[in-house]
């Protein structure tokens, strides 16, 4: 049988007539990180592959080491049928109908705790063309809430454009409104050259110019809220780095739903309570197509060693993500809340809200294209001290890179 990976590309030949658990054993890679895929159809572990079968194995998460376990032909939880997904978490496994099902209660029951959305709400759907955002906004159209998308282009090369093109295509096909601002057109850098001439880490000033973009975007287009596709992964790997180096001001800060302040919109990310492995089947599922391959810019991330290290963890002890994030929200966040103080008024140069006279953003800005801020005396100095500043995730929401 033929089996084509992804990241990067390309095909191996093994033998079929085995299960899917046996063949991802042999390629040593953990089933809770990947989407097996044959024709349009998803299998799983326990699913049995033919020699003339043509599969994909589609990794959800980067990372991710050898581990699988054997278990009767799966079934779905709730009818019984045959079931398309495990979710080891929850000691279940769906067929379709349900697994749509399960996400969408998923999704309620995230925004009803927080009291995240109201049906009059104007709703800013951040998209990246990803998995999570596309399967988020396709999530909240179906659930009738009045939700346009925002893309933002990064100029990440082919990555960038074909992130484009999905989002646009998907926008086309539900009729739904998109904005798209392009960081280059709007600010003059991409984030490649942010990079380069920048004193931030790449990923790091993509997620400072993202919040930034969502915010400003949100507040002059008058939407209430900014919604971005934040999964339970995503928000595990967060809580986890912030917890190693104790930035308690980040982890109060790291909630699913943070109130509009002044100049702050209302941020809300009612997927927290998913994993990518069921935001990336639940997308498959409903035939949206996304953008598989990862942004090239992100080896090294630190994001992606603690996604990798949190998937290890999960592989042995399958809850311990959820453990972990959902946990600390009914019982630590209270105790780190106090120590949102930041007081807030308008950047000079932008209007955006910031603890300085210049935001992080325009600081940033002015080093890349090497300009000065403004014609006090001491602005140079100011935009020297990039790296010690204070981190504006604060400001914007957990930090997303
Ligand atoms: P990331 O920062 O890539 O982890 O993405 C986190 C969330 O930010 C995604 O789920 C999207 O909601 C949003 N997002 C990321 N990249 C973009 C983009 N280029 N344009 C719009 N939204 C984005
Ligand atoms: Fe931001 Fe890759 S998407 S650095
Ligand atoms: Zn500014």
């Amino acid at each position: 049988m033929k089996v084509k990976l992804r990241n990067p590309d390309r095909e191996v030949e093994l033998a079929g007539g085995r299960k899917v658990h046996v063949i991802l054993g042999e390629l040593g890679i953990d089933p809770d990180t990947v989407l097996v895929i044959r024709e349009r159809e998803l299998l799983t572990r326990e699913d049995r592959c033919a020699e003339a079968d043509r599969i994909e194995i589609r990794p959800v998460i980067s990372g991710g080491s050898g581990s699988s376990h054997t278990s009767n032909r799966m079934k779905c939880r709730r009818c019984k049928a045959p079931a398309v997904l495990e979710v080891r978490r929850h000691n279940a496994a769906f067929c379709r109908d349900c697994f749509l099902r399960h996400v969408r209660e998923q999704v309620k029951r995230a925004i009803e705790a927080y009291d995240m959305l109201h049906a009059q709400d104007r709703i800013l759907v951040a998209v990246s063309g990803g998995k999570d955002s596309l399967a988020l906004w396709d999530l909240l159209l179906d659930l009738g809430y009045r939700a346009d998308g925002l893309y933002l282009g990064l100029g990440i090369g082919d990555y960038s454009s074909r992130s484009a093109e999905l989002v646009r295509s998907f926008a086309a096909e539900r009729n739904a409104r998109l904005i798209e601002i392009a960081l280059t057109e709007e600010y003059g850098f991409d984030i490649p050259t942010a990079g380069r001439k920048g004193s931030r880490s790449t990923c790091a000033v993509c997620g400072l110019s993202k919040r930034y973009v969502f915010n400003k975007t949100a507040r002059e287009h008058g939407y209430d809220v900014v919604a971005t596709g934040h999964n339970l992964d995503d928000e595990a790997a967060t809580l986890l780095g912030n917890t190693l180096r104790w930035q308690t001001d980040y982890i109060a800060r790291q909630f699913p739903a943070l109130p509009a302040e002044e100049g702050l919109a209302r941020k809300v990310k009612p997927l927290y309570r998913l994993s990518e492995l069921e935001t990336a089947a639940y997308a498959f599922l409903r035939g949206i197509d996304y953008v598989v391959e990862e942004c090239p810019l992100v080896a090294g991330n630190t994001q992606l060693r603690y996604k990798e290290a949190m998937n290890r963890l999960e592989a042995t002890s399958p809850g311990t993500k959820a453990q972990f994030f959902l946990s600390y929200l009914d019982r630590a966040a209270p105790l780190f809340a106090t120590q949102d103080d930041a007081d807030l008024r308008p950047c000079e140069r932008c209007d955006q809200p910031t603890t300085g006279r210049f935001c992080a953003f325009c600081r940033a800005q002015a080093q890349i294209l090497g300009e000065r801020l403004g014609e006090l005396p001491g602005d140079r100095e100011l935009v020297g001290q990039l790296s010690d500043e204070v981190m504006p995730a604060e400001l914007y929401g957990a930090a997303s890179q």
